[in-house]
């Protein structure tokens, strides 16, 4: 198989790591000049990288090909190129949906729409596949959790939690700087928050049929202190908040 990738960014540079470190075998990747410093990057660390000359020339050499642009560049770019039916066409631009872009890229027309996660590079975190498809789960399958789905209402909230993972950092950050604030040092602070998350993400690994509700209330004593932060955070509404933030991003994304 020849994989061809137009945009070569952030997701497109965590992607084509994932599929060196999962050796899946590849015929050849071929990158789009854009961006020319991690199409560089990615040729001077890998065999079997090339870099073409042009978008239209990544589309001709390649069986199948990823759309790894932002939405505003898609709108510009995609009607100009030129598609063949054989083409698989792997979408991964967050806001531009499969039928859009049906018309567009005529007369190719198997199209999925793909949601990687930078942590593909290590060949974790879900991918969200839509429509259902043997093929396309068993090569991202290697590559991380594939969670497909041929609803595309579901899809589309699906794609909504990929927005969660700065959020996330931010949780883990704001205890990190209070650590620091308060004379701990780097490492240390480090060491012990990195422990706690991953033996918190680790009680939901164990017990994925366990209530969440009850596991919260496991996790905090009557009077206690965990009680004591988890309803200071309630009251401020940083749920409520987000529950809004998470509507937001679902308009944005359907
Ligand atoms: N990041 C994520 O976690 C994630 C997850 C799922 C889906 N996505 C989707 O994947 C897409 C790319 O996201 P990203 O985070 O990788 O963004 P990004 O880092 O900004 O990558 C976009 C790339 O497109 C290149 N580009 C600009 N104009 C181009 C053109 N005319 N032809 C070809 N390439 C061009 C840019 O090059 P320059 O740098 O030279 O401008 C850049 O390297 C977005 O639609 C996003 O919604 C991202």
């Amino acid at each position: 198989m020849k994989l061809g990738f137009i945009g070569v960014g952030k997701i497109a540079t965590s992607v084509v790591e994932g599929i060196f470190k999962a050796k899946i075998n590849i015929k050849e990747i071929i990158l789009s000049p854009k961006n020319k410093n991690n199409a560089k990057i990615l040729k001077k660390k890998f065999s079997r990288i090339k870099i073409a000359k042009s978008n239209q020339e990544v589309i001709d050499k390649s069986n199948w090909i990823v759309l790894s642009v932002t939405p505003k560049v898609g709108k510009q770019i995609l009607e100009k190129l030129k598609f063949k039916a054989s083409h698989t066409v792997l979408n991964f631009i967050s806001t531009i949906h499969n039928q859009q872009l049906k018309s567009v890229i005529s007369p190719a027309k198997k199209i999925f729409k793909i949601a990687p996660l930078p942590m593909i590079k290590h060949n974790l975190g879900p991918i969200i596949v839509y429509p259902k498809n043997k093929v396309i789960e068993g090569f991202f399958n290697k590559l991380g959790k594939v969670i497909s789905t041929s609803n595309e209402k579901e899809n589309k909230k699906l794609w909504v939690m990929t927005s969660f993972m700065a959020t996330y950092f931010e949780i883990f950050n704001t205890a990190h700087k209070w650590f620091l604030r308060k004379g701990i040092n780097k490492n240390k602070s480090m060491e012990y928050l990195i422990h706690l998350f991953k033996a918190l993400n680790n009680e939901t690994i164990k017990n994925p049929n366990y209530s969440m509700d009850k596991m919260i209330k496991e996790f905090q004593t009557k009077g206690g202190i965990n009680e004591e932060l988890l309803n200071k955070a309630k009251k401020s509404g940083v749920f409520k908040n987000l529950n809004k933030g998470f509507d937001k991003i679902y308009n944005r994304v359907k």
